[in-house]
């Protein structure tokens, strides 16, 4: 499906780049329900869960069952992440629409998360986009640390650009630019969409997955938007990250993203205030505290009553204020 110019889609990660680094093991039944009322939120998009080694990824053991329980909402593309093989046979088990395949363009990272050197999983990949092909399952790629690794620092955009298109030309049905710690920047991000974007055949469209480990994501998602990206990841409540990163944090928060998109005019699918319910249950689920200053402020016109002592200082037909009484 291809978004518009005035229409994005974004694909509701927080059950898996979320729960995956929770401290706190999130029951089964409260995945499910969790995965419910994003359904409802009206995400293109829903990463349900990962087919991962239980040891590597604890926090998931459960996605056979989660796979099971949660209720389709006709429209709703569910998806999973699988890590090799042996993940992808057990996710064509669960009925998964779409599946994420993962690797990381830097060398290090992609020994730490996937125990693999980026030859191995690129070999890998590869073998799987072919069996996802004979199975009719589309399947994307996620490359991660994109924009810069925790362990190696910068990344040769050559090296993103060249998985990139060895993945499109596999069959990738999409290619997603990953900052799996916060380290892209806007101007960063906009060279890096445009020029992909130009060269990758319109079979594999770009998505970004931005984390707010420094504060940027927002204005890393708007710049991508700028320059044509009309799909992205995001996780409700800023959930998030990658327990193989060393200071990963959450991923761009979903009503934050879908919130900045309405006030621009830009049809993301999704209601904010359904959402913003779904943001509010979230700390029971992850027992821990989750301050979120969209649901404390609220939209940007959600508006208060006046003040009572205004009336008390302007008479009828009054328009000039006072001086105020104190500063
Ligand atoms: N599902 C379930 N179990 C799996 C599995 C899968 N997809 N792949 C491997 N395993 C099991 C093996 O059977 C083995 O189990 P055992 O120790 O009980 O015999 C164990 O996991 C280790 O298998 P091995 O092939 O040696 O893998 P590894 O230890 O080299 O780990 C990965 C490789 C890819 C399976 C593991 O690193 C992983 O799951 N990584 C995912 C990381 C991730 O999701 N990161 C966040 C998202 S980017
Ligand atoms: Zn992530």
């Amino acid at each position: 499906m291809n978004a518009g110019p005035g229409r994005i889609e974004i694909n509701e990660v927080g059950p898996r780049d979320g729960l995956q680094i929770e401290p706190a093991f999130v029951a089964t039944d409260d995945k499910v329900a969790l995965v419910d009322a994003l359904s409802d939120c009206g995400f293109a998009r829903i990463e349900v869960t990962s087919f991962t080694s239980a040891r590597a990824i604890p926090a998931l053991a459960d996605a056979e069952a989660v796979m099971q329980r949660i209720r389709r909402r006709p429209g709703v593309v569910y998806t999973c992440l699988v890590p090799n093989l042996r993940g992808m046979e057990r996710a064509f088990d669960g009925g998964a629409d779409e599946l994420n395949l993962v690797m990381s363009v830097s060398e290090t990272h992609n020994r730490a998360n996937l125990r693999m050197t980026r030859e191995q999983s690129t070999a890998q990949l590869l073998a799987m986009l072919e069996r996802a092909q004979q199975a009719g399952v589309p399947c994307n790629v996620s490359l991660s640390t994109t924009f810069g690794c925790p362990f190696e620092g910068d990344i040769a955009p050559a090296e993103v650009e060249r998985l990139a298109h060895r993945f499109a030309q596999a069959g990738a049905a999409g290619i997603t630019l990953c900052d799996t710690t916060g380290m892209a920047y806007p101007t960063q991000v906009a060279e890096l969409c445009a020029s992909l974007a130009a060269s990758l055949p319109a079979t594999a469209p770009l998505t970004l997955h931005l984390h707010n480990t420094r504060g940027m994501a927002l204005a890393n998602a708007l710049a991508g938007w700028q320059t044509g990206i009309r799909r992205f990841d995001a996780a409700v409540g800023g959930l998030g990250g990658c327990p193989y990163a060393p200071g990963a944090s959450g991923n761009v928060n979903s009503e934050e993203l879908v919130h900045m998109f309405a006030c621009m005019g830009v049809d993301t699918g999704v209601s904010l205030a359904p959402l913003l319910e779904v943001v509010a249950t979230l700390p029971r689920v992850v027992a821990r505290e989750l301050p979120n200053q969209l649901l404390a402020a609220g939209p940007r016109l959600r508006t208060h009553p006046e003040p009572a002592w205004l009336a008390g200082h302007f008479g009828q037909g009054e328009t000039e204020r006072p001086q105020p009484l104190s500063p």
